[in-house]
């Protein structure tokens, strides 16, 4: 017999993808079903679910969920197992998931993700399907909202466990919408959903939650500090013994490079060779000049998070230093300007597109030389990992699940055979100008730097260990509220 997990979230690949998140939360099903776990998938009816919806069932209509009128569905696409909560009101508009067309939030997210997490809770307390899940997984803050509805249903609940993406969008709004969410007023305590002054989403989540996770073991314990916990610091810090790291893997069917359909010549580490016309194939696609100098490729969001301000700021020295670049990315305006200009300025050295394309994305890391990623945080980073399986050698900051994944070129690494990227420490320009400079110096070398493709495309960041660490914990979970009684 499976054990039922509910799994809610904002998104899921391939349905709705803004980032990592969506990566993460469509790999865990299949991740998690070896051990014994049936996850369903909760997510908001987008205009693209629905569509992608191959079965559906509506088993519960909502006269009034906050408000709302709303449908659960019940359904599958890809081979996940979904419930969506249906609501034209709240989920079919233009813009992105989060944010209207300008890319400004949408003003009643706290209801679009209030409702998501209440209609969670009545599922999870078993009162609105047949599906009656033993533990609920909430993902970033737009899930959380769920656990603290389940801690203030006063009945016994099942026990939930609340995954950290990013601890730097707390979901947080103010305390004028608590009267709308339907918590009784005891709920709004520095105990309860209160944070700052406000409503806090994840905050409300992690204080309820059986058990706190996030993406990688060094981001578990950098949130405990100011500078990363974004002022949830301390609430991390005092349940520190109900926090795990646990760093995320890959769907190596979707990511592997001997049968990537994105690729114009597929490869393995022992045909490393092959990845040769891939380059060519990213220099055509970004109009750089051929030559035999290093590729290095950006797919990232494009905010300071990621670095991105002091990378622009470094396109000029990264093309003195011999290296091209490939970029593809979307974000913060003033970003895409900057690297627009840089690629007027450096035309056959710097390419840009600015956008979001999945299949480029495949392009880029089967064959580009090297991806750059010099986050200021990362609490996990799948880039790097996907670099690492294609060949594609990550340029890191030592942080979160950066720091976690990758073996710095640094001499002994050299010397062992056993490095795999180059990590430097501190955003700055001068210390990503030295890593990149380290890398231009391996990439002279060519065995050497073969040597390094070789051991990133080795190391193992399948699911495998992942899903069991996961496992374990929910195990640990069902176990204790047994024996609690309930
Ligand atoms: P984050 O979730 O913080 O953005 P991650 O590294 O965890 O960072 O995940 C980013 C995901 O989004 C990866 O799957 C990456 O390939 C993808 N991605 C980011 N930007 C783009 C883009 N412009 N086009 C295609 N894929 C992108
Ligand atoms: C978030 C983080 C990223 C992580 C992803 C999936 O978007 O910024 O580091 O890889 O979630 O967990």
């Amino acid at each position: 017999m499976m054990t039922s997990i509910l799994s809610l979230a904002s998104e899921a690949y391939p349905l709705i993808k803004t980032g990592g998140l969506a990566d993460v939360v469509g790999a865990m099903p299949g991740a998690l079903a070896p051990h014994g776990f049936r996850l369903t998938t909760m997510i908001p009816g987008y205009p693209e679910v629905l569509k992608a919806l191959d079965s559906r069932q509506v088993v519960h209509r909502y006269d009034d969920l906050l408000g709302i009128e709303a449908r659960l569905v019940a359904g599958t696409a890809y081979g996940l197992d979904l419930l969506v909560l249906e609501s034209p009101e709240l989920f079919s508009r233009g813009g992105s998931a989060y944010c209207d067309v300008t890319g400004r939030d949408w003003p009643d997210n706290w209801l679009r993700f209030g409702a998501l997490g209440r209609a969670a809770a009545d599922v999870a307390l078993g009162k609105v399907s047949d599906l009656h899940p033993e533990l609920l997984h909430a993902h970033d803050w737009q899930a959380a909202m769920a656990v603290a509805y389940l801690r203030y249903a006063g009945v016994a609940a099942i026990p939930s466990v609340v995954t950290i993406h990013n601890i730097a969008f707390p979901g947080r709004f103010p305390a004028d919408v608590f009267p709308e969410l339907g918590l009784p007023p005891e709920a709004f305590t520095i105990e309860g959903v209160e944070y700052y002054g406000g409503v806090g989403f994840l905050k409300a989540g992690l204080r309820a939650a059986a058990a706190i996770t996030t993406v990688s073991p060094t981001y578990a314990e950098e949130i405990r500090k100011k500078a990363f916990g974004m002022g949830l610091e301390g609430l991390i810090a005092a349940r520190r013994d109900h926090v795990f790291g646990i760093v995320n893997g890959i769907d190596t069917a979707i990511w592997n490079p001997a049968t990537d359909p994105h690729l114009a010549s597929v490869y393995d580490a022992g045909t490393l060779d092959r990845r040769k016309q891939n380059k060519r194939a990213v220099e055509t696609a970004f109009g750089l000049a051929q030559g035999e100098g290093p590729v290095f490729c950006i797919i990232s969001r494009l905010t300071t998070q990621k670095g991105m301000d002091v990378l622009a700021s470094l396109a000029d020295t990264l093309v003195a230093m011999g290296g091209r670049l490939a970029l593809l990315g979307s974000g913060d305006a003033k970003l895409e300007a900057s690297f627009a200009a840089a690629a007027r300025r450096h035309p056959g050295r710097i390419g840009v597109r600015i956008g979001y394309d999945e299949a480029l994305s495949h392009k880029l890391q089967g064959g580009a030389d090297a991806i750059l990623i010099p986050s200021r945080f990362e609490p996990c980073g799948l880039t790097q990992l996907y670099g690492l399986r294609y060949g594609c050698a990550p340029v890191a900051t030592r942080t979160g699940g950066l720091a976690d994944t990758i073996v710095d070129a640094n001499e002994a690494a050299l010397a062992a055979g056993v490095a795999t990227g180059f990590l430097f420490d501190g955003v700055t320009a001068d210390g990503l100008t030295h890593a990149i400079a380290r890398a231009v110096a391996v990439y002279g070398n060519p065995t050497a730097w073969r040597l390094l493709q070789e051991q990133g495309m080795k190391a193992d960041y399948s699911w495998n260990r992942s899903g069991k660490r996961y496992a374990e914990l929910f195990r640990r979970l069902l176990k204790e509220t047994h024996r609690s009684g309930r």
